[in-house]
């Protein structure tokens, strides 16, 4: 895998020979030659000089190897970034139907054509700006507990954006990410189930990295906001990326090893909506009342007028000011 020779070539972050690269990864001074080969085809810049061998000097802005590099262990398995794809999404649950695709599986495109939001709703998803990613997962958990792993996504994707350039990001009930008030990013999970087991989970995410504040759509434009326009910097997809991974990870084998209690906590600190008064419209039914927490399921609990405790599993909520 090119990735053994990315990591190496990051690692000692200076010329390396070739003989060297091949004596401690165990692989033949060819193979060493095909890796560069291929990792230079997909953007990486490696400097070669004859007589003291290979240098990493730049990485393309979004790639499978540099991913894979730096998610090492026995939790995220693959990662495959294609160029345009339907919707990530898509591509996840026919991969997972038609194949045994194991969980920790992740797809990431540089563009989608009919990228999905929540809700129906369309997602905007230009080519070479943004993050637009599923994660596949066969968790060992009850059909219930399907909107933890919502929950999971977007505090790590909370915790991963505040430690990019320190954005300060909060969660809208149920998977809106927002700074000022404005959409950066949302989580899309959809899941099969069997009576009691989930059988596979597809988590998408979608963030708006490096769009210009003047490439939303009109329509959008006053809602939505992207990691660019918050701090006028440019940020590498993979470095966010990366972020997010170990974020869920973290996250997921805490979730296993005591239960939900933590992660909960840490949505509630993260949220923006809780303790404010909200309508939410969920289809035709339209209630509003204070919202007061999530319950251990990740489902609002409203409080209406009457006083009496609504639990709500999903809609559309404006917070009343
Ligand atoms: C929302 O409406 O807030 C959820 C948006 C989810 C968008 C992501 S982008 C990657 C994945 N593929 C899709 O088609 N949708 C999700």
């Amino acid at each position: 895998m090119p990735e053994n020779i990315l990591r190496f070539l990051k690692e000692k972050d200076k010329f390396v020979s070739g003989a060297r690269m091949s004596s401690e990864l165990g692989i033949s001074r060819t193979a060493v030659w095909k890796k560069i080969g291929i990792l230079r085809r997909q953007g990486f810049i490696i400097k070669a000089v004859s007589s003291r061998g290979y240098k990493l000097i730049g990485s393309p802005d979004l790639s499978a190897d540099e991913i894979a590099s730096e998610v090492q262990g026995d939790f995220w398995k693959r990662i495959f970034v294609y160029e345009s794809v339907d919707s990530t999404n898509e591509v996840a649950a026919s991969l997972s139907i038609r194949h045994e695709i194991g969980s920790g599986t992740v797809i990431v495109a540089d563009t989608q054509e009919n990228g999905r939001g929540r809700l129906g709703r369309e997602w905007i998803s230009p080519p070479g700006v943004n993050i637009y990613m599923s994660i596949i997962l066969k968790p060992d958990l009850e059909p219930r507990d399907a909107t933890l792993l919502t929950v999971l996504a977007s505090v790590a994707c909370t915790a991963a954006l505040r430690n990019t350039g320190g954005l300060p990001v909060t969660i809208k009930w149920p998977n809106d990410l927002l700074v000022s008030g404005k959409k950066v990013g949302g989580i899309l999970t959809e899941v099969r189930s069997e009576p009691d087991k989930i059988r596979n989970a597809i988590i998408g995410i979608g963030i708006n990295v490096n769009i210009e504040k003047n490439n939303f759509p009109s329509e959008i434009r006053s809602v939505a906001t992207s990691v660019r326009a918050e701090t006028g910097e440019n940020f590498s997809r993979s470095g966010i990326i990366v972020r997010i991974l170990k974020e869920f990870e973290k996250r997921y084998k805490l979730l296993k090893r005591t239960g939900r209690g933590r992660l909960l906590d840490e949505w509630r600190r993260f949220a923006s909506t809780l303790g404010q008064n909200v309508r939410i419209a969920m289809g035709k039914e339209v209630v509003s009342g204070r919202a007061e927490d999530i319950d251990d399921e990740g489902m609002l609990l409203l409080r209406l007028r009457s006083g009496a405790l609504k639990k709500i599993s999903s809609g559309e909520i404006t917070v009343l000011r």
